[in-house]
This record gives C-alpha cells, sequence and structure tokens, in this order.
C-alpha cells in the first residue's frame, strides 16, 4: 500500500544550457550537487514517498542517488520534454493520491515551503497547484498569463510580445490530485516552438475538462531555477548568504559574510569568529570561541573551543583540540591530531601526524605518520623522511624532547622521553630517553683559507 503523497523530481533533462559535461543537477552549489539540495528539502518536508527521473547522464546521476536510498531512480530514456518526463513515471505515481513534481534545477527551495504547500491543498484542494513568482528578468521561464477563461502557462519561446511582458512566472513546482492528472497526461502535444511535450499545458487541459487550477505566488528567492552557469553562480551566492545569516543569527561573529563560504553540513558553535575569505566544507565542526583567519579552508575539520588558526590554514579530515594553534600558511593533512595547546606554525605540513599536548612545530617543517609527545618543540626545517620511495614509515618522539633545527628523521625513527637531536643531525638510529642524537659530521676549520685561495687565483690568471 502506497501513502498518499508522492513527490517527483524531474532531473532527466540535458541542461544544454550549462555547457557542459556535468549533468546539470550535478552541479554543486556550495559542495553539494543541486539535486541533492532539493531531496534535502524533498526528504526534510516529511511527507511522502520520493522519486527521480534521470535520463541525460543518468548513471552519473543514479550513482550519486546512491547516497539517498530511499528515492526512487526512474527512467527517462528520451528526454522529450517535462509532459513526457511525467508521463513515462506514471505506473510510479498512479496509485498516490496527490502527487507533488518539482524541476530538479530548484536548489533554493525549502522545506518548509514545500510542507506549508502540501498543507494548503490538503485543506483547499484543487486538480493542480502551481506556484509562481515575480521574476524580475522573467526571460527563459514559463509566462502565468491569467484573464477571465482561467489561467495558462506559456514558455517564453511561444509567448508573444505582449506574453513576453508578464512578470509572473511558473516556478516548476506542481502539486496534482493524481486522478485529474491521470484524466488529462495523454493528452498533452508537442506542437510548440521546441516540439516538446510541455508539463504545463496540462493546466489547460484540465481547465477545459472543468477541473479546478490555481497559481500561488511565493518570495522569488526561493523559486529560481538553474539553467546557466551564471544562474549556478547566483543560486550559489543566495544560499552562501542564508547560511551564513542563519550562523550569525545563533552567534557566530563574521566580518564579511559575503566572502565566507559555509557548506550546508557545517556545525558551528556561539562566538565563533570568522574572518574574510573563509571556506568550511564537509562535516566540518567549530567550538565556542575558536577564531577562523583570513584565506583558511577547512574540509571535515574538527575544531574544539578556543582554536586559533592565525591566516592561511588548510585542514582536511583533521581533528585540533580545545586551544591547539595553526597558521599562518599551515597544511595540516588527513588524519592529523592537534591535542590540546599544541601548535603547529609558519609553513608547517602535518600529515597522519600527531602533536601532542603543549607541543610545537613551529616554522618550516614536514611531520609525516609522526607521532610527538607531550612539550616537545620541534626546530626549524625538521622533517620526517617517512616515504623510502614504496612504503611509509611511522616516526615516535617522547615527551618534552628538544628537536634541533634542520633534523632529518629517517623513518621508522624512534625518539625516547626528553632526548634532543643536534641541529643539523640526520637521525638513523633510535634515541634512548634523556640522549643526544647527533647524526652530521664534525665541523673542521681550514686556518688561513681564504688568503690562499687569493694565492692560487692569482697565479692560475
Ligand atoms: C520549465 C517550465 C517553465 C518554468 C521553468 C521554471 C516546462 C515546459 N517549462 O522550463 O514553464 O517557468 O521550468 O524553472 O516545463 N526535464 C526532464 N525531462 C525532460 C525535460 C526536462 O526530466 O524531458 C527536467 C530537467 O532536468 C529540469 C526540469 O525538468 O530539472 C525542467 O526542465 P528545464 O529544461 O530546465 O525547463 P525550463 O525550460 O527551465
Ligand atoms: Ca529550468
Amino acid at each position: 500500500m502506497k501513502s498518499r503523497l508522492g513527490i517527483l523530481v524531474m532531473a532527466a533533462g540535458k541542461g544544454t544550457r550549462m555547457r557542459s559535461e556535468l549533468p546539470k543537477v550535478l552541479h554543486p552549489i556550495l559542495d553539494v550537487p543541486m539535486l541533492g539540495h532539493l531531496l534535502r528539502s524533498v526528504l526534510g518536508c516529511g511527507a511522502g514517498e520520493a522519486a527521480v527521473l534521470v535520463g541525460a547522464g543518468g548513471e552519473r546521476v543514479e550513482e550519486y542517488l546512491r547516497d539517498f536510498p530511499e528515492v526512487r531512480v526512474l527512467w527517462q530514456r528520451e528526454q522529450l520534454g517535462t509532459g513526457h518526463a511525467v508521463k513515462v513515471a506514471r505506473d510510479w505515481w498512479r496509485d498516490f493520491d496527490t502527487l507533488l513534481v518539482l524541476n530538479g534545477d530548484l536548489p533554493l527551495l525549502r522545506p518548509e515551503t514545500l510542507r506549508g504547500l502540501i498543507e494548503k491543498c490538503m485543506c483547499e484542494p484543487a486538480a493542480c497547484t502551481l506556484l509562481s513568482f515575480e521574476a524580475r528578468n522573467p526571460d527563459g521561464y514559463g509566462r502565468v498569463v491569467r484573464s477571465s477563461s482561467g489561467i495558462r502557462i506559456v514558455e517564453h519561446k511561444d509567448a508573444s510580445e505582449a506574453e513576453r511582458e508578464v512578470r509572473e512566472v511558473n516556478a516548476g513546482c506542481y502539486l496534482f490530485d493524481v486522478a485529474s492528472l491521470a484524466r488529462v497526461i495523454d493528452r498533452v502535444e508537442n506542437h510548440n516552438v521546441q516540439g516538446e511535450y510541455y508539463l504545463p499545458d496540462v493546466i489547460s487541459l484540465m481547465q477545459e475538462e472543468g477541473m479546478s487550477v490555481r497559481a500561488v505566488s511565493m518570495p522569488a528567492e526561493e523559486m529560481k531555477g538553474v539553467n546557466t552557469q551564471a544562474e549556478l553562480a547566483e543560486a550559489s551566492a543566495a544560499l552562501r548568504d542564508r547560511i551564513a545569516m542563519g550562523w550569525m543569527e545563533r552567534g557566530v561573529m563574521m566580518l564579511d559574510p559575503s566572502s565566507v563560504w559555509i557548506g550546508p553540513d557545517v556545525e558551528l558553535s556561539p562566538d565563533v569568529r570568522i574572518a574574510p575569505n573563509v571556506q568550511m566544507w564537509g562535516r566540518t565542526r567549530v567550538g565556542r570561541g575558536s577564531s577562523i583567519g583570513p584565506g583558511c579552508i577547512l574540509t571535515d575539520a574538527l575544531l574544539g573551543c578556543d582554536v586559533v588558526l592565525t591566516a592561511n590554514v588548510i585542514v582536511e579530515a583533521s581533528e585540533l583540540c580545545d586551544g591547539a594553534k595553526a597558521g599562518p600558511f599551515a597544511y595540516i593533512r588527513e588524519g592529523s591530531y592537534l591535542e590540546e595547546c599544541s601548535f603547529a606554525g609558519k609553513f608547517v605540513e602535518l600529515k597522519r601526524t600527531t602533536v601532542g599536548r603543549n607541543s610545537k612545530v613551529p616554522h618550516l617543517t614536514y611531520l609525516g605518520d609522526a607521532r610527538l609527545g607531550k612539550h616537545v618543540n620541534i626546530g626549524a626545517g625538521t622533517i620526517t623522511c617517512n616515504y623510502d620511495g614504496r612504503n611509509k614509515h611511522p616516526t615516535t618522539i617522547g615527551d618534552r624532547c628538544f628537536v634541533g633545527s634542520d633534523t632529518m628523521f629517517v623513518a621508522p625513527a624512534e625518539m625516547g622521553d626528553d632526548a634532543s637531536t643536534a641541529a643539523g643531525s640526520v637521525i638513523t638510529d633510535p634515541i634512548p630517553d634523556g640522549a643526544l642524537g647527533v647524526g652530521r659530521a664534525r665541523q673542521r676549520n681550514i686556518e688561513g683559507w681564504a688568503l690562499r685561495r687569493n694565492q692560487l687565483g692569482r697565479r692560475g690568471g
């Protein structure tokens, strides 16, 4: 037994105007494909069963839809227009009472809006309720032409001069009474400029049958379709502003929200401060009182409380605990872990590396597959030579160690507690607790060398 409401998302179109190999609905808005935003709203509105029609580039869309196991995938092998799309999906929707049909290119639609539409239609049934909005520039949209004989949707390409003046446009979101839709869907024809079967033509067919239809006008902000790269950029900016506004309302501080890009799955705490030109993606989490400086890019980063990223820090799939500090110009790569009050400074790259509590890696260092204890200081220019050309090897450094500048740890390498290395050492053997590892040629001075060189030079010339 099916539930009463079906939600059909049409995502089979070619998206020609994007001029891209990537199917239109997979174009990212922030870090989620356009279709993903719509599906979150569809699933988030808490009503009905959902299906997506795929076609052009359908294999890739279908692959993406594996992230949404509750959504049915339907195929429209030939893309003959939105009317055709709804028709080929009939076996799926015929047993519902009500069908919500959505264009796949509506990434800004909110779940509350869908819920409101569904509730309204439950109270005041009609054969079709479609959403419209006032477009500042209606080019490309179907116009909602209202007259004494009812409502017609006239596609831009089919519209007369006078009809093109109409600014109320069809948003591509329709709620149908299924029995009424089933009675007219086969009669949609393709006698129009594009030779396509237009779904909006069912509006006229329904009225000819004496069925009730209505167009409900909505704020334009949520209803804009994405057909071109420029519209994709516009939608991205709109969503960026919406997300930034939401976080500011919850106590996040931003100097220039228009330059701060936060993905929809990021979670921030009150009193987080964000400088201009910051990007935060994936499942990034930032704790209370942390400060993200300009130019930082965080992807799946876990930041505790009072973490400071001074500027231009890139964090990928890594964790910085309370009071940790990084930057400027640090690159913290996947699997790294900065414990409480530790520090990774200027031109430091960490990969799968743990920096223990209160330990410091202040400058010009690469640490890969390394584990540092507490209160360690790493001198400038230190490198873990963790890769032998075939395999990666670990470096372990104990508590309270002092690593001299320009130390090379040829991994696997080991250093006990309270140990040190002499500057410029190449460490190939384990250093026991409390020892100093020296691994470099001893300096000798050649007395009078400058004078002798000058004499040799004169004779030679
Ligand atoms: C459509 C509407 C137009 C409305 C506008 C709102 C039609 C004929 N026109 O125009 O009235 O103002 O949306 O944004 O519906 N699709 C399929 N199969 C197809 C064709 C399209 O699944 O054969 C899908 C597309 O992937 C897209 C959606 O349907 O997600 C709308 O198609 P699109 O070509 O973008 O329609 P518009 O020309 O924008
Ligand atoms: Ca469109």
